[in-house]
Parts: C-alpha cells; sequence; structure tokens
C-alpha cells in the first residue's frame, strides 16, 4: 500500500494524493446540506440514466459483475477524483459557465494544491535548476467587465512538467515545482516565467486508464496552464490554458477544452516562448 508521504507517478501514487488533497480541501468548508427534495430529484436523475443504458445497452450479469469489480477497484485505488474530473466534471462547469460573464472557465482537475508561495508581478514559478522544457511567459493584464485594472489580483498557477506529472502527485518532482501564486501589479498586469508543459496522459495502471484501454479510446488531455484568478469582490475564475497546434486540443479526454482558451506563443528575442492573455472579472 502506498503512504500519504510515498508517491509516484503512477495512478495509484497520483490517485491516493488527489484523494487526499481533495479531503484536505474540504476540511473548512461547510455547506447547506441538500434537501430531501434535491436529493431524490438528481440522484433518480441518475438512475434512470443508468437503468436506461441496461436496456437499451442489454446488459448481461457478467458485465454487471465487472461494472461492480471496477467501481470498487476505482474506490480502492483512490481514483474517484481523477474519474470524476476527466469524465464528469466538464458537464458541471458547462452548467456554472451559461450564468457567466467574463473570461471563460474549464475544470479545476484534482492536481490543484492551495497554498502556494506568493510572487512578485513578473516572477519565474519556482522550478528544478535543471528543469525541461521550452521557456516560456505568460503575460497579460486582470481587468473587471467595465475594463478597469484589477490592481493585485492573484493568479494561483499550476501546471503539469515537460513529461505531464504534477509536483504533489508524482514522488520525482519537488513539492511545489511549477506552483505560485503570482500577484498582479497596481495596473493589474503579470509576467509569469516558466516552462510548456507537455500533454498530461490518464494514469494506464489504474481502473481509469484500465477502462479507457478497454473501451478503445485514447488517455490524452492537451498540453495546459491551470489557473486561478482571483480578487476580493470579484468571482474566482477557475480556468485551463492550452496551445494552438497540439495534437489532442480536439479530442481531450476531459472534454474541457474551449476555443478562447487556446495561446498561439509567438517567440521572443531571448528565445523563450511568449503569449499574451488577458482575464476579465466579473463582480462576485
Ligand atoms: C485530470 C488531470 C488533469 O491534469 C486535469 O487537468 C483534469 C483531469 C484527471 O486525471 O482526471
Ligand atoms: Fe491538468
Amino acid at each position: 500500500m502506498m503512504t500519504a508521504t510515498e508517491h509516484s507517478a503512477t495512478a495509484a501514487g497520483s490517485g491516493v494524493s488527489a484523494t487526499q488533497a481533495f479531503r484536505a480541501s474540504r476540511q473548512h468548508q461547510t455547506e447547506d446540506a441538500a434537501s430531501p427534495e434535491r436529493v431524490s430529484a438528481v440522484v433518480k436523475a441518475v438512475l434512470d440514466g443508468v437503468h436506461e443504458a441496461i436496456r437499451t445497452q442489454q446488459v448481461t450479469y457478467p458485465e454487471f459483475v465487472a461494472a461492480k469489480q471496477w467501481l470498487i477497484d476505482v474506490g480502492e485505488g483512490g481514483e474517484w477524483p481523477l474519474l470524476l474530473d476527466v469524465f464528469v466534471e466538464h458537464e458541471v462547469e458547462a452548467v456554472a459557465a451559461a450564468r457567466q460573464q467574463g473570461t471563460k472557465g474549464t475544470i479545476l482537475g484534482p492536481y490543484y494544491l492551495p497554498g502556494a508561495p506568493e510572487l512578485p508581478a513578473v516572477s519565474t514559478l519556482p522550478m528544478r535548476a535543471d528543469e525541461q522544457g521550452t521557456p516560456f511567459v505568460l503575460a497579460g493584464q486582470v481587468r473587471d467587465t467595465e475594463g478597469k485594472p484589477v490592481p493585485g489580483a492573484e493568479l494561483d498557477i499550476w501546471h503539469a512538467d515537460h513529461e505531464g506529472y504534477y509536483s504533489g502527485f508524482a514522488g520525482h518532482i519537488p513539492d511545489g515545482n511549477l506552483r505560485g501564486v503570482v500577484v498582479a501589479g497596481e495596473d493589474g498586469r503579470f509576467e509569469i516565467g516558466t516552462i510548456q508543459p507537455a500533454p498530461y496522459q490518464i494514469p494506464t495502471d489504474g481502473p481509469t486508464g484500465k477502462l479507457i484501454e478497454a473501451a478503445g479510446w485514447h488517455p490524452w488531455r492537451p498540453a495546459h496552464l491551470h489557473l486561478i484568478v482571483r480578487a476580493p469582490g470579484f468571482r474566482p475564475i477557475t480556468t485551463q490554458l492550452y496551445f494552438a497546434g497540439d495534437e489532442w486540443l480536439d479530442s481531450d479526454v476531459a472534454e474541457a477544452t474551449k476555443p478562447e482558451l487556446v495561446l498561439e506563443p509567438r517567440s521572443q528575442a531571448d528565445g523563450r516562448r511568449r503569449s499574451e492573455y488577458d482575464f476579465v472579472l466579473e463582480p462576485a
């Protein structure tokens, strides 16, 4: 069994860590219990969908038993956060997005860790001395829906390395690598130095990966930067930025890409790639 401190870049490692991160993120959260009417309506709709699939697909007992075993494995492997974020979260996000203004959001995913260090408006993310990957700069401005700069807006940014692994969820990467909270200047501007991440692959050795293989799907997400952009008085935006030309942009296994979120980096004089991206926050 994997313990809390023994991460590795396997499904077991990232699944257990993602489950721990999820539990930790909920510790200080208080939530109103849903009403019995709401629980009944939502759960009944979900079960109706399952029953309908069983009828239309004429699901057999051996298939039901295989599904039961697989669900048990998902839980024991700690893979519920991965599975739900890759196959379900995009739909919840779409429901929320229909009522939102400002920069488009997309899924949070399972690899956010709160508490990354605050960094000045122009800064470089913490990285290894020999960090691989194309050096990259994301620069821009945070504004409100009336076009005014939002001074001191926070850009909480995290992303995978050049092999598609996230710090905190892969034992060979130092904690905090490629994670930071960049605080925009008085003019809302920021300039973040980092490297371009690689596409991300769902761990193939766990139950989610096995399902993807059994179904003949592919396990890839296009390369992406994760961001939560926040400022007092505004609705925080949870989003991701992608890169034009990425092989997986049109077939993201997590269905979380949007055309408004695709960067087209250019080469700078210093050899780094650079993209400009402005964020628009709506009042809370
Ligand atoms: C998953 C991983 C990600 O990096 C992401 O952005 C979304 C989902 C996942 O493994 O479920
Ligand atoms: Fe991700």
